[in-house]
């Protein structure tokens, strides 16, 4: 009797290949310490995440850039909206990096023509960052460059798009911008288990809350003191 060939159902290929898929990034993030994600969000949210940057800026409620020498940038830190794709997008990079996380915090920037981004490593509540791109779609690429143990990378993202990197140990920068604009959002963790763990929610009491509420963590008698802030370069802003 002829055996008959064994067809693999198209839910199982998909499987696979997104298993073979994880693994790589996997992999890659590991011995890179760094990896660029396709489709980290879809279409839909990234354009409705724009969306919700390009309200603000008509508002008029969006500071101008205090970091990293970006005139020219706008930018916020724990957007309500951002803050709860921190915590949406967390189980992802969970799986990307295969750490149990603690969110830290959610930061977006709005780079304008002329926008630079300095070279620089980030915070200690940067251990594991995700840099999203928003849009819109770009005629001309504007690359993320990022260095890590294997060289450096210049990373083209799309809408949706993201890069995955250890920002405490890759060096970052971005040359001049020459497009009109462009927005990512930058999606901050700290390894549970790791050095940076007292971290979690960027040292504030909860998400959602502004950088003043950090360190006012509520005392409890004989509850263990937040870990002291080591010097920041920088206020906030990071990518
Ligand atoms: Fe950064």
């Amino acid at each position: 009797m002829r055996s008959s060939l064994r067809v693999i159902p198209s839910l199982a290929v998909g499987q696979q290949m997104a298993d073979s898929l994880l693994e790589q990034a996997r992999r890659r993030f590991e011995n890179d310490r760094y990896v660029a994600l396709r489709s980290l969000i879809d279409d839909d949210l990234a354009a409705m995440l724009y969306g919700h940057i390009q309200r603000r800026v008509e508002a008029g409620n969006i500071p101008q850039s205090q970091s990293h020498g970006m005139d020219a940038s706008l930018e916020d830190f724990a957007d309500s909206l951002m803050e709860h794709v921190l915590k949406g997008v967390q189980p992802r990079v969970e799986e990307l990096c295969g750490l149990k996380l603690y969110p830290t915090y959610s930061f977006f920037r709005l780079y304008r023509t002329g926008s630079t981004l300095r070279h620089h490593r980030d915070r200690p509540s940067c251990e594991i960052s995700v840099s999203v791109n928003l849009g819109p779609k770009l005629e001309t690429p504007w690359p993320l460059w990022v260095s890590g143990p294997q060289g450096a990378k210049a990373v083209e993202l799309a809408p949706g798009d993201a890069l995955l990197y250890r920002g405490v140990e890759c060096e970052h920068w971005r040359d001049r911008f020459e497009g009109e604009e462009l927005a990512q959002v930058f999606l901050h963790y700290v390894d549970q288990d790791g050095p940076y763990r007292d971290y979690k929610f960027d040292q504030r009491p909860a998400l959602g809350m502004g950088p003043h509420t950090r360190g006012a963590l509520t005392e409890e008698p004989g509850a263990p003191k937040p870990a002291p802030r080591v010097s920041e370069p920088e206020i906030s802003g990071t990518e």
